[in-house]
């Protein structure tokens, strides 16, 4: 099987991996890729944006799989001129996309599909704004209706900051404050039947402590020790599987992968929010610990026929931590070389591009030693003018010795 991955960032480094490790794939092709994943796969430039150019280099390419990872092209419809043009694509289409490229959507569809989330008000003008905010309350969180390249959410107790994010979007859904920890739980889809993957924490603050800005994700590990037995099941069948029945219902069938960020509340487990695609720290993470083949998983969801497929993990636990240029995320600095890049057992290496410059997942017995080989990976760069948090799954760790 010949694979286009579109995408050039650190979760296309990781499938990049996954798909390698298939002996069904005989070629990978990546654009536009980048240094890291230039050693797995074969890198072609592309303008993520050009969709036409997109299909061009599957047909230059003849590919038997496209696998589009960012949500640009996605929520731009490339899946839908790929899948015009006969090409398997894992991806979903635009109309599908939507469940990222708007909150609203994705407020509506739970609603319809019976999913359980943050109560919540969509706004367009400053008195429907000062209701909302008033009625659900600090801490308040505010959410850009629209892609905003991770910018768009802001959750503050200060009701003029979030007041003024609320006015700065033209359509701003405003919702109640949701208190648990927080989980990443990914489904893979063929538009009907959806498998869940094993959760993972991603660790979305820039600094220790949960500090700082919103990012894409300073590291994350997989498994969680602490999380309920049956959140897997639990979140099939009250999240997944709903949400991908009321899509094919609306007949827009969601063929890819659906991310559900969870809060694991007093009251249950609620949805934070879907994104149409990969997430790239848990992606990190699930994919070296994932027994299964990816490139023909991926192609069965691609071609409908996941019903009977059941996953299969390695028993490691895997951390990942993300090195970041200093300024990251609103200004990252430029840095310098990396110098050399020791071999250390038992870890993967993934580059990102961006402000995230790389990452190094450890795997390990437990999630100790894992922790223990992405730190001492990380430990062995020395890049100026970067920074990484230190208590990656360190909680968790923890934990974990107390079962
Ligand atoms: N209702 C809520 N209650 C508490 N915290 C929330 C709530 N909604 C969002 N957050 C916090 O804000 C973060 C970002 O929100 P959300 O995931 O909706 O935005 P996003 O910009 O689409 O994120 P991503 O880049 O992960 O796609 C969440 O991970 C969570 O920590
Ligand atoms: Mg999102």
């Amino acid at each position: 099987m010949r694979v286009l991955l579109v995408g050039g960032g650190g979760r296309e480094h990781a499938l990049a991996l996954g798909l390698q490790g298939d002996p069904e794939v005989t070629e990978i092709h990546c654009a536009p890729g980048n240094e890291g994943i230039a050693q797995l796969a074969t890198i072609h430039a592309l303008d993520l944006s050009d969709n036409a150019a997109i299909v061009a280099l599957a047909q230059e390419l003849d590919v038997d799989l496209v696998v589009v990872g960012p949500e640009l092209p996605l929520v731009n419809g490339v899946a839908d001129e790929l899948r015009a043009q006969g090409f398997a694509t894992f991806g979903p289409s635009k109309a599908a996309a939507q469940l990222e490229g708007s909150k609203n959507f994705a407020k509506e569809v739970m609603h319809d599909a019976g999913v359980a989330t943050a109560r919540s008000a969509t706004c367009t003008d400053r008195v429907q704004i000062e209701k909302a905010l008033d009625a659900f309350g600090s801490p308040y969180v505010v959410k850009d209706d629209g892609l905003a390249g991770g910018k768009g959410v802001v959750v503050t107790q200060d009701r003029e900051v979030a007041l003024a994010h609320a006015l700065a979007c033209k359509k701003v859904v405003i919702e109640e404050f949701l208190d648990g920890p927080e989980i990443s739980l990914f489904g893979i889809s063929d538009g009907k039947t959806i498998i869940a993957m094993e959760p993972a924490q991603d660790f979305k603050r820039a600094f220790d402590g949960d500090e700082g800005p919103n990012t894409g994700g300073m590291g994350a590990y997989s498994p969680l020790p602490w999380a309920p037995s049956d959140i897997i099941e639990q979140t099939h069948h009250d999240v997944l599987a709903p949400m991908i029945a009321e899509m094919a219902a609306r007949g827009t069938p969601f063929v890819g992968l659906l991310y559900a960020g969870l809060s694991l509340t007093d009251h249950g487990v609620r949805v934070i929010e879907f994104n149409a695609r990969f997430g790239d720290p848990e992606t990190q993470v699930l994919i070296p610990r994932l027994k299964t083949p990816l490139g023909s998983l991926l192609y069965k969801a691609a071609t409908r026929n996941l019903d009977g497929v059941r996953l299969e993990w390695k028993t490691e636990s895997a951390v990942t931590v993300v090195l970041a240029a200093k300024g990251y995320p609103s200004d990252p600095q430029p840095v310098g070389a990396i110098a050399t890049m020791p071999a250390i057992s038992d870890t993967h290496v993934f580059f990102a591009g961006g402000g995230r410059i790389l990452s190094i997942t450890g795997m390990g017995v437990d999630l100790t030693e894992a922790r223990d080989r992405a730190y001492r990976g990380i430990s062995h760069i020395d890049l100026p003018g970067s920074f990484y948090r230190t208590d990656i799954a360190f909680n968790a760790s923890v934990a974990e010795k107390g079962n």
